[in-house]
């Protein structure tokens, strides 16, 4: 039986990357972001590109809505018959000092990345337990242990995403459901509206942290590599 993968953030950028390589190894997978157009695009691109739009499903989600992320795990799961693995790979950053961060702001960060993977993992726990265990990755970042001025929001909020995981995956590893995070360094996408990655050729690609998911997702039933690290082999230097 063909994985069944939710993917949320995942209509550009490191998300899309995952989307194309499980598609790509024949397995089903759902999407989501919260722009109607951004959904439509992704799915359409996706299932050009891997020939089979049965096995991609677009679903426009707010994860900071616990009913949207509870919908949204419903609909990928009776889409396809059920859910093998929840990706929290939404996510979003500002660089902007303490001082000058309006309070909507500080809400939007933390409660895409922290609280929306709480929504999220609450409502795909069920659903993983009735198939019988499953994964659970939450995308993470270097920033989570690497603070740096403007960053004091979006690195909590990483920092808090890596100690929910490490709790998470201890509450759940009874139940065959592993968890794990993964902290990325940079990575060309577009992330907090950057619009060009020119002369970023150092930086990791999105398909390079794909393929680091892909790889944890395939490991035996016995093994968990609950953290994953991935950087740059050559930074810029400063
Ligand atoms: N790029 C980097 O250098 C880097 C490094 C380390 C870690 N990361 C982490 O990797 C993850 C993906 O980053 P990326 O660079 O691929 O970002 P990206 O290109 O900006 O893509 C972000 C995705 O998240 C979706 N999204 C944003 N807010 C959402 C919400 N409230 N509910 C549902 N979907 C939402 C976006 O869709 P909509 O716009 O339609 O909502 C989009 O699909 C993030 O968690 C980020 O923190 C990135």
């Amino acid at each position: 039986m063909a994985r069944v993968t939710l993917i949320t953030g995942g209509t550009r950028g490191i998300g899309f990357a995952l989307a194309e390589a499980l598609l790509g190894n024949g397995e089903q997978v759902a999407v989501t972001g919260t722009s109607t157009d951004g959904v439509m695009r992704a799915e359409h691109a996706l299932a050009t590109a891997c020939g089979d739009p049965g096995r991609i499903a677009g679903i426009v989600c707010d994860v900071r809505d616990p009913a949207s992320a509870e919908l949204a795990v419903r609909t990928a799961a009776a889409r396809f018959g059920g859910l093998d693995a929840l990706v929290n790979n939404a996510g979003v950053g500002v660089g902007v000092p303490i001082s000058e961060m309006p309070h909507d702001e500080w809400n939007r960060i933390i409660g895409t990345n922290l609280t929306g993977v709480f929504n999220c993992c609450k409502a795909a726990i069920p659903v993983l337990r009735q198939r019988g265990g499953g994964w659970i990755v939450n995308v993470s970042s270097l920033a989570s242990k690497n603070p740096f001025i403007g960053g004091a929001a979006y690195c909590a909020s990483k920092a808090g995403l890596n100690a929910f995981s490490e709790a998470l995956m201890q509450e759940l590893r009874t139940d065959n459901i592993r968890v794990t995070y993964v902290l990325p360094g940079s990575v060309a996408t577009g992330f907090n509206n950057r619009e060009s990655d020119a002369g970023a050729e150092w930086k990791l690609h999105p398909e390079d942290v794909a393929q680091a998911i892909v790889d944890v997702l395939n490991h035996q039933a016995r093994s968990l590599p609950s953290r994953v690290e991935i950087r740059p082999s050559r930074p810029q230097k400063n």
